[in-house]
């Protein structure tokens, strides 16, 4: 099984992470993705990718973290050519803090969505309360030619039937074990199994039953047992696909 989103980056993990990693192992989960956030987490992902076998980085700006960033572009793209380094992200829109304005969103995700498409990578997609302009923004610089995942996905069933089309991919974690789940089972449902890949996204958003502990790639083996109970398939045909995907879209 696969984490395509994990912060083992983020201090509080990082300084456990032999123990996570050895849990993650026990419980089938082979693969981390390690995406940045900053500069700093995106220079540490890169550390994990390179120190770790079955760890790979995406290396990236987080929509609240672009004040004042400049010359950081420069090392993004230069450390995005690097091999261990499997896309771009997380990146994208989050009208939900005010740490930036909407203008300065934008021009960071649109340098970052430009990035991706010179070193043909995938993009790794953050976006809250932010729906349709992360639509609009991909489509309107031509996203698809290298796609991507739109982690922890909140939109439409409609808007996901859009971004499939775009050669964008779902990424499904704890949120999907929620009573609230508002429009994700939906989704989980209709749309093909050739477009969902599994997520963790810890430390956050534990999966049930969970909650209120910090959340670990151990965890990926419960997402996997409700997308297959969601689309009534066996477990194996969601970890077979979910290993497909990840290797079209991330090449591991
Ligand atoms: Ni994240």
């Amino acid at each position: 099984m696969i984490d395509t989103h994990c912060h083992l980056n983020i201090d509080r993990i990082y300084e456990k992470i032999e123990l996570v990693l050895k849990e993650a192992k026990e419980a089938n989960v082979n693969k981390i993705i390690v995406p940045g956030f900053d500069l700093e987490s995106s220079k540490l992902a890169l550390e994990i990718a390179k120190k770790y076998d079955n760890c790979y980085a995406a290396i990236g700006f987080h929509p609240t973290e672009i004040k004042g960033y400049d010359e950081e572009y420069a090392w993004l793209e230069m450390a995005a050519k690097e091999d261990c380094v499997v896309a771009i992200g997380e990146c994208g829109f989050d009208f939900h803090w005010d740490t930036t304005t909407k203008e300065e969103q934008i021009e960071a995700f649109i340098k970052q969505i430009e990035i991706a498409k010179r070193v043909k990578k995938p993009l790794i997609i953050h976006a809250r309360e932010a729906n349709q302009i992360t639509f609009d923004t991909l489509k309107k610089h031509d996203a698809s030619v290298v796609g991507g995942v739109l982690h922890a996905y909140a939109g439409s069933l409609e808007l996901a039937k859009e971004y499939t089309k775009m050669n964008f991919c779902f990424g499904i974690g704890g949120v999907i074990t929620f009573k609230n789940a508002s429009s994700l089972p939906s989704v989980v449902k209709e749309i093909d199994l050739k477009y969902l890949i599994t997520e963790t996204d810890s430390p956050y958003i534990t999966p049930v039953p969970f909650r209120g502990k910090e959340n670990a790639p151990k965890y990926i083996p419960y997402i996997v047992e409700k997308i297959a109970s969601i689309k009534e398939i066996d477990q194996e045909e969601v970890i077979k696909q979910v290993q497909q995907n990840v290797l079209k879209l991330f090449k591991i």
